[in-house]
């Protein structure tokens, strides 16, 4: 009997069948299409293939916690959401049929290739690679020339040298983000592979999936303790057990992912000098919770009442772990000095912007610039937060590139 509907959702025809997943058309949700895996594993362009019970939902939950994280951390996806044990509901794509492979450390294809290259060997920043996918050829290694030479024309976007290079950004940083995550399981992100779609407005969005298939994890950074597809790659006769242990190791690397949580333990005290600075308090405490901080807002005057200040600082140093105070105070501004000189928490100041010309210590920011600042330091141990700051960087480019373009289209008269 063939299923006619996931969750509520009607399936229309079969788009694309591979060797891992079916993708069904959903005519009730024009954009969006259902992503079905399936219980098999595939290795050497599908040469070796065999059926894993269980496989598909370990995948779809292994992807669905991988996506939502990188959703949360702002990285433009097709991932919408899950769907069932063993689905996701993804923006329809055209996929650009390209591979990009990031590493951190060289083994597999790499050191097969280039033998004189030691296994293990770090690549920093780390190398990218791009395939052109091709199971008959065996997806083979392509430079930027040749992606740039098919013309790859996909819901009306020309894959060209502006789309290759936020491709190639947007996978490394994807590969950095997904790193420190696995960072803080003590587990090695060793490489990865990513691929890319074009959606029904034209926009390029990671898609695919990334789960125990697309990537290299070595926990404690050895390789022999593997928990990836390489187990399955290496095996010569597959018996019962050893898939036992393939599946074992996959749930194992979605157990990790659950409770791969970025840290609660800080916070942002926006400590303002009076009421009337509420206004500008509240920007930079938006500011701050659009980068994923926790944020407090206080009102103390370290002019009128010094004691009552100190306390508050004092409370929360005996209370919270990682803590930045951003002071906010116009007139003589003795708040962030009165901090700064008694504690050793960053204290960052920002100014109201009407007292500009009042004394002040050398700073100027703006709340934005402020929350950025918080950021860079609660982002050194909290890789959420971190994600998000480079996220903001790496749109910050994309817009600016697209600035450009729009204006090389314009011509004088
Ligand atoms: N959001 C999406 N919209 C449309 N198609 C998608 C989307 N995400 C992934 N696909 C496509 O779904 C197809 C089926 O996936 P599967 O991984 O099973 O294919 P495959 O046999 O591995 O072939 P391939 O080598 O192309 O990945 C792939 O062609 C993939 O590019
Ligand atoms: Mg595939």
């Amino acid at each position: 009997m063939s299923t006619t509907s996931i969750e509520g959702y009607q399936l229309g025809r079969i788009l694309i069948e591979g060797k891992t997943k079916k993708v069904y058309d959903l005519p009730d949700h024009p954009g969006l299409c259902l992503l079905l895996n399936k219980d098999r594993i595939t290795a050497f362009d599908g040469l070796k293939a065999h059926e894993l019970r269980g496989k598909a939902a370990i995948s779809n939950t292994t992807n669905g916690l991988v996506f939502r994280l990188l959703n949360k951390a702002g990285i433009r996806t097709a991932f919408v959401d899950q769907c069932g044990e063993q689905a996701f509901i993804a923006r329809k794509c055209q996929m650009i049929p390209i591979e990009w492979v990031t590493r951190r450390l060289a083994t597999g294809s790499f050191i097969k290739l280039n033998p004189e290259v030691p296994e293990g060997y770090r690549f920093a920043p780390p190398k990218q690679e791009t395939c052109f996918k091709d199971d008959a050829s065996h997806d083979p290694l392509w430079c930027d020339e040749q992606i740039y030479a098919s013309k790859f024309k996909l819901n009306g976007l020309v894959i060209g040298r502006d789309e290759v290079q936020l491709m190639r950004r947007t996978s490394l940083l994807v590969f950095e983000i997904l790193e420190r995550a696995w960072q803080t399981k003590n587990c090695t992100l060793v490489d990865m592979k990513v691929e890319f779609g074009v959606d029904d407005d034209g926009n390029i969005l990671l898609a695919d999936i990334i789960d125990s298939d697309t990537w290299r994890i070595w926990p404690a950074g050895e390789k022999r303790l593997m928990v990836d597809k390489t187990v399955y790659i290496n095996l010569t006769a597959v018996t019962d057990s050893d898939l036992d242990q393939v599946k074992q190791n996959y749930s194992w690397v979605v157990d990790q992912l659950t409770s791969m949580v970025a840290p609660k333990d800080h916070l942002v005290v926006v400590l303002m000098g009076s009421a009337s600075d509420t206004a500008h308090g509240l920007q930079i405490a938006s500011r701050c919770r659009s980068l994923g901080l926790n944020v407090q807002l206080r009102v103390s005057c370290g002019f009128k009442d010094p004691e009552e200040t100190l306390r508050i600082l004092r409370e929360y140093e005996a209370t919270t772990g990682k803590l930045v105070f951003v002071t906010v105070a116009g007139r003589s501004n003795g708040l962030s000095s009165l901090l700064s000189g008694n504690t050793s928490c960053p204290v960052i100041d920002c100014l109201p912007l009407q007292s500009k010309s009042s004394l002040n210590l050398g700073y100027d920011l703006h709340p934005e610039a402020a929350a950025l600042h918080t950021a860079s330091i609660l982002g050194l141990d909290n890789f959420m937060v971190w994600s998000k700051l480079r996220v903001k960087q790496l749109n910050n480019i994309i817009a600016l590139k697209k600035a450009d373009t729009d204006q090389r289209q314009v011509r004088d008269c």
